[in-house]
């Protein structure tokens, strides 16, 4: 029998509770090598990198050695960023662009082909969930644009502009909530009523498709890994899921272990063997935990809607 959302819900939360808090981060440590990662001479974009995830990643990167462009709306807390990089090897360039808007993703591509800016990582990092609909102002659901369109054209954009180099690496950054659903292409911008965690955990079911999308198509030139980073204390979860944040508050992890296996992916490049997986915790786990989940709309039908969007904003930029 096929489990309905609600039981998957219930399921999921009491399953995935050890694995996905400080605990099974702190456990699994112990068998990782503590051998630390170099990034000297390489270009980075994470996008989302004000606060939370993104902004550790970003941090962690450029004291490393990488150059890393961090990308969020507030310029006040991207120009702190930039001052706290500690190593003299690497920097943050920040860009305080709204993601929300296909224009001005676009754009963000255009500006770095025009200044010959070529990346060896890119994160997509940026996400939201929201509690309430909202609409931008080119007319998409704001968690849609955000979670999924705009991490599509910038990574379109890049890959035609040849932004990305040869071997070079990209990170979508999903969540487990995607193990609750399918790919359901006409929810994706919502439903009556909004119902914000099942639309976001759809968010991320996409990106989790999208990036199998990609490896089969440029996966010849680039490695594509979706991944999950824990359940991570940040603002992001503390806004909106507050009593999700207070009831957890001891064992959600820290951003440090939430950046982590990008970092590790980032670094080690390794093997993936099916082009569905999902890396969590420096390992590769299946996308599917239920059953049913498989039995949604298909990557290509994805891809076509995603597409119906591309050019306008191109066009815009
Ligand atoms: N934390 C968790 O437990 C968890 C679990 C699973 C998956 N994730 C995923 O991890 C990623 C990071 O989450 P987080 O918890 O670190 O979130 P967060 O603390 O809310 O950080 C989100 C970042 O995105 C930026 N951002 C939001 N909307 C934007 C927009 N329209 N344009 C540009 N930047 C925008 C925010 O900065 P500005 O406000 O300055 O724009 C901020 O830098 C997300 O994709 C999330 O879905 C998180």
């Amino acid at each position: 029998m096929t489990p309905t959302y609600a039981t998957r819900g219930a399921l999921f939360f009491s399953w995935f509770m050890p694995s996905f808090t400080r605990v099974g981060y702190g456990l699994r440590k112990l068998t990782w090598s503590t051998k630390s990662f170099d990034y000297t001479g390489q270009t980075w974009l994470v996008t989302g990198a004000s606060t939370g995830i993104g902004r550790q990643l970003a941090l962690s990167a450029a004291n490393a050695g990488a150059t890393v462009h961090a990308v969020a709306r507030n310029a006040e807390k991207l120009a702190q960023l930039e001052d706290e990089v500690c190593s003299n090897r690497g920097s943050i360039v920040s860009h305080s662009v709204d993601l929300s808007l296909m224009a001005s993703v676009a754009s963000l591509a255009d500006y770095f082909q025009d200044n010959g800016i070529i990346f060896d990582v890119l994160v997509n990092n940026v996400g939201l969930m929201l509690n309430a609909p909202s609409e931008t102002s080119e007319g998409l659901e704001t968690g849609f644009a955000t979670n999924v369109l705009g991490h599509y054209v910038l990574t379109e954009q890049l890959v035609s502009l040849g932004g990305l180099k040869s071997g070079s690496t990209v990170i979508n950054m999903s969540s487990g909530g995607m193990y609750n659903v399918s790919l359901d292409i006409d929810a994706l911008q919502g439903d009556h009523p909004y119902d914000g965690t099942l639309t976001y955990a759809r968010h991320k079911r996409a990106q989790v498709a999208l990036n199998e999308h990609w490896r089969e198509t440029y996966g010849d030139m680039i490695n594509f890994y979706s991944m999950h980073p824990g359940w991570v204390s940040t603002p992001g979860v503390e806004t909106a899921m507050p009593e999700f944040h207070a009831a957890l508050s001891r064992l959600l992890r820290c951003p440090e272990a939430g950046a982590d296996t990008a970092l590790w992916l980032a670094f080690t490049k390794p093997e993936q063997r099916d082009a569905q997986n999902i890396w969590f915790d420096r390992a590769q786990r299946s996308a599917h935990f239920f059953n049913g989940t498989r039995q949604g709309d298909s990557r290509t039908a994805l891809v076509s809607y995603l597409q119906s969007f591309t050019q306008a904003a191109v066009e815009a930029a």
